[in-house]
């Protein structure tokens, strides 16, 4: 069975010192749960003492995003290599703000998700359809081009251990979640495609998350879809009794 992961994606909030406060807190207030994977997100400059503040603790640290090159001469980009040297183990992939506002395309996720493979690094990829898409009943479209693209060259075995975060944009930001219905629809579409493309070990182990306003009082309907193997917090996981709350009745 599929350990349910809720991750906090941070986006670009709190400095290096709010940041270790605020883990040193949360390992506290989960220090001994069970049922449920934590992984928090932190800017660039925080990873490491983020990582730091976090040893010996079972929540895990990401990235945000990557480059594909090992290194090179790409002012301001950071490799895989680098974050996971910093402590991350895990680096979010495709984000929807990185595809509309930082020009990324279904090529460049693949790249990502291959340089994170190399590097050891678990990718969370991001998937996910704009309104306009769906009121153009485009989404499930639209969810197999980016599954496709997006994983070209990706092994069976390399998808088991990854994981996938449905996130419509639509619902990111805007206190308009998905309803635990059209979550299910969705997920239980991508985990079809996976059986498909990847087989079916492969598509039982790989987790799915949900992500789009995310909040204590939703998680729990959410959660109790088949398909619905966690969440992909951003508002919500800024406030350390918000994103406990959440940690807490995600498990299963
Ligand atoms: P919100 O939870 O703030 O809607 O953000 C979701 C998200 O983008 C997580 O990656």
């Amino acid at each position: 069975m599929r350990t349910p992961l809720i991750a906090g994606n941070w986006k670009m909030f709190k400095t290096v010192r709010e940041s270790v406060a605020f883990v040193i807190d949360l390992r506290d207030r989960v220090a001994g749960l069970t049922g449920v994977d934590i992984v928090v997100a932190p800017t660039f400059p925080a990873l490491h003492a983020v990582a730091g503040a976090l040893e010996g603790s079972p929540i895990g640290v990401a990235a945000q995003n990557l480059h594909w090159e090992r290194e090179g001469a790409f002012t301001g980009e950071v490799s895989a290599a680098m974050v996971r040297e910093a402590g991350a183990a895990w680096a979010i992939i495709g984000h929807s703000e990185r595809r509309t506002l930082f020009g990324e395309t279904d090529d460049t996720v693949n790249r990502k998700v291959r340089a994170a493979l190399t590097a050891t690094l678990v990718p969370i990829v991001c998937i996910g359809e704009t309104l306009q898409e769906r009121e153009a009943e485009r989404t499930l479209d639209v969810l197999d081009r980016q599954i496709k693209a997006g994983l070209d060259g990706v092994t069976g075995t390399e998808l088991a251990g990854m994981v996938l975060a449905y996130e419509p944009v639509w619902a990111i930001g805007t206190g308009r979640t998905a309803t635990p219905a059209q979550a299910q629809q969705a997920h239980e579409h991508i985990r079809g495609r996976l059986t498909q493309w990847f087989g079916q070990d492969a598509s039982s182990r790989c987790r799915i998350l949900y992500g789009g306003s995310v909040k204590p009082d939703n998680i729990a309907a959410l959660m109790a879809n088949p398909d619905v193997d966690g969440a992909l917090v951003g508002g919500a996981s800024l406030d350390a009794d918000g994103f406990t709350k959440i940690v807490t009745r995600g498990r299963r």
